[in-house]
């Protein structure tokens, strides 16, 4: 008895009837096809999706398998394979290895401090580095970086504008603040600064990088779910200070990573302004919000405490100067945020 052929075209017929709800069109339309292999009856479809770690990529997995034994018998065997388009070198951020979100539960805890300083001893670990401040509100990485009068250059590619990211220390450096003033910040809408965000993620030419950290606004708001949905996170770092309310506002942000949809990855807890050391006596540790709350919430959740930022009234300078102080060597806040660093890429590659 002649067994029937299977034939390319009948496979890339039926994946027509596969829709991929987020973009709202087959598969196929979609370009997510990546190869399709058939021996006898078997067939194999390699599909490229945006992200793995995504409940779309199990759907469109039965899907295909559903849908092609219905057009081409019960009898086929259907292998199906996702890669992301991070593995296949597709998509925007494809030159972006890993991008890391710094978050915090509420403004003011050193967020951008700890964005900044992270970056830059990631830098000194030999790595290639950007950071994107996505705050409209407290844009502060311009001037953290001594950056805030530059302007990105900007070329055209494909009719499309495409941005590039400012240098300097030798990191890529970008703000929504380079496009809002400060004044304006509050009339935008939502979706205006989700567009914003999108076009600094999307139509930016970040190059190879090893990671891109982003100084995210406080809280649980539209940026954070944009992020979370539509970009290959690789994990969140979040900054705390040791206060008790702070911790309880950490809380309600990592659950939003932990939903269900999002499974982002929680990296670890830094701990920002958690003692403060005379300068005379350098080996006393006074902890004046107290201590103990970021172990209770890291045990809590699972994820360990990164490291702890001692209050340093250098900080506070070295911000204004625009110049991280983790560009020098010898500090306490280098050394501090070395071993950060070090953990970071750790936690990473434990992934
Ligand atoms: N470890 C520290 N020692 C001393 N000062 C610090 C420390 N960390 C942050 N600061 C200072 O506290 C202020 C707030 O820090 P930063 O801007 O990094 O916080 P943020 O969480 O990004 O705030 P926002 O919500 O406004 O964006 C700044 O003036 C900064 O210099
Ligand atoms: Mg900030």
């Amino acid at each position: 008895m002649s067994e029937r052929l299977i034939r390319r075209q009948e496979v890339i017929d039926a994946l027509k009837q596969v829709i991929f709800f987020a973009k709202k069109d087959n598969i196929v339309n979609l370009n997510m096809i990546d190869d399709i292999e058939i021996k006898g009856k078997e067939v194999k479809v390699t599909i490229v999706f945006p992200k793995l770690d995504d409940p779309a990529v199990g759907i469109v997995y039965n899907s295909v398998v559903k849908t092609l034994k219905q057009e081409l018998g019960d009898d086929i065997i259907v292998d199906v394979k996702p890669v992301s388009e991070a593995e296949k070198g597709r998509g925007p951020l494809a030159g972006v290895k890993n991008i890391i979100a710094v978050n915090a539960g509420k403004g003011g805890v050193g967020k951008s401090t700890v964005s900044a300083n992270l970056t830059v001893a990631l830098k000194k670990m030999g790595y290639r580095v950007g950071i994107l401040d996505a705050d409209i509100m407290g844009p502060s990485i311009p001037i953290m970086f001594g950056v805030e009068d530059g302007q990105p250059g900007v070329y055209e590619k494909e009719g499309k504008h495409v941005m590039v990211p400012i240098e300097n220390y030798g990191i890529k450096i970008l703000s929504l603040g380079f496009f809002v003033q400060p004044d304006q910040a509050l009339m935008w809408r939502g979706s205006m600064i989700n567009n914003a965000f999108n076009q600094l993620m999307k139509d930016t030419d970040w190059g190879n990088l090893d990671y891109l950290v982003i100084d995210m606004p406080p809280g649980t708001g539209d940026i954070q779910l944009t992020l979370a949905q539509s970009y290959p996170v690789r994990g969140i770092v979040t900054v705390t200070t040791p206060q008790k309310v702070a911790a309880a506002d950490v809380r309600r942000a990592a659950m939003m990573y932990r939903q269900d949809k999002l499974t982002i990855p929680l990296l670890g807890i830094i701990e920002n302004m958690s003692y403060f050391s005379p300068p005379d006596c350098p080996d006393h540790k006074y902890y004046i919000f107290g201590q103990g709350a970021t172990e209770e919430l890291a045990e809590e959740l699972k994820i360990p405490v990164l490291g702890k930022v001692p209050i340093i009234e250098k900080v506070v300078e070295s911000g204004d100067k625009g110049k991280p102080l983790a560009l020098e060597d010898d500090n306490e806040i280098s050394k501090v945020f070395e071993d950060i660093a070090k953990k970071v890429v750790e936690q990473i590659e434990k992934l």
